[in-house]
């Protein structure tokens, strides 16, 4: 099957740069939300994105110009009926994604693919919900979407290996690598990194070191590009705490139970960057700003 029209359903930090990717790549693109200020908001970082590209001489004006002109906004799942591909972005809560699922795949077109981007719910459920688990998959791209080069392909007990084999081609005429994993709790990437983060909050929590400092050895001593509470940030909290409780709950073992100060900080609302303050404290664009 050849993909043509992108749905992507969510247009926050994933679902913008999932839409953006797309669009960029030529497919047609059409990204829904539940209300019109988060499509705006959407947009409005795709076009920073795409304008940033620009600047550098990364991409033509043509192409920045034609990017933005593919992607249509729309408030009604309705508007996904002509997809061929529709990925999912929503908040990471298996309730919420199942619901939609069972809408999505009543209203697609029979041969239309579902994708999943969760971080770390189990693909093979959320196929179930969809009523085509065979045409269902994870397609877990990283933030920012945009920049990041992965893609971890994740395969359901069900999913046929057209559908695989589909969803690899489109993330390289996207410009990303895929790589495919099993459907475990948290798959690869997030079964390594979100114990990593959760043990850095544990260590904050402690009093071990300061955020600083925590941030600072892992950046100075192993490399990493951000710390492990500056990425925390970056993420949202909402999402790591989500994910350290799909782990804790898929393994079933304690040494994936989330710290409790990440937990007080989601009840607190203290998100991270998007909502302008977790660890450190950003402005509206996003900077650090303490
Ligand atoms: N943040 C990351 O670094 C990251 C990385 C990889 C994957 N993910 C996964 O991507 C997904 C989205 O994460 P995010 O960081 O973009 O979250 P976000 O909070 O920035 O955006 C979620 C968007 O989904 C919308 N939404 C919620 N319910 C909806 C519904 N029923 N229908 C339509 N839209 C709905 C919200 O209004 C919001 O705009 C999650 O599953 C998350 O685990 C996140």
């Amino acid at each position: 099957m050849e993909v043509k029209r992108i749905g992507v359903v969510g247009a926050g930090q994933m679902g913008s740069g999932i839409a953006q990717v797309a669009a960029s790549a030529g497919y047609e693109v059409v990204l829904v939300d539940v209300a019109e200020g988060f499509l705006e908001r959407g947009l409005a970082a795709i076009r920073r994105s795409l304008g940033k590209f620009l600047e550098k001489g990364k991409i033509t004006q043509e192409a920045h110009d034609e990017a933005l002109r593919r992607i249509r906004t729309s408030l009604s799942l309705e508007a996904l009926k002509d997809a061929d591909l529709i990925v999912e972005a929503i908040v990471e809560d298996e309730g919420e994604k199942r619901r939609l699922f069972e809408r999505l795949g009543a209203l697609a077109k029979p041969e239309a693919i579902l994708a999943s981007n969760t971080s770390s719910i189990p693909i093979t459920a959320l196929a179930r919900s969809s009523g085509r688990p065979e045409r269902f998959i994870g397609m877990h791209f990283f933030n920012p979407v945009p920049l990041m080069p992965l893609v971890e392909v994740i395969r359901g007990e069900l999913t046929s290996e057209e559908t695989r084999d589909v969803v690899v081609e489109v993330a390289r005429r996207m410009g990303k690598t895929p790589l495919e994993v099993q459907d475990y709790p948290g798959f690869v990437s997030n079964r390594l990194l979100m114990p990593m983060i959760n043990e850095a909050i544990e260590a904050l929590r402690e009093g071990v070191a300061t955020k600083e400092a925590i941030d600072g050895v892992m950046r100075l001593g192993m490399n990493h590009p951000m710390g492990p509470l500056e990425l925390a940030d970056f993420i949202g909290l909402d999402t790591c705490l989500a994910i350290m409780e799909v782990l804790h709950r898929g393994f079933g073992d304690d040494k994936y139970r989330p710290s409790p100060l990440l937990r007080r900080m989601v009840q607190a609302g203290l998100l991270g960057r998007k909502t302008g303050r977790g660890f450190y404290v950003y402005d509206e664009k996003g900077n650090k700003i303490g």
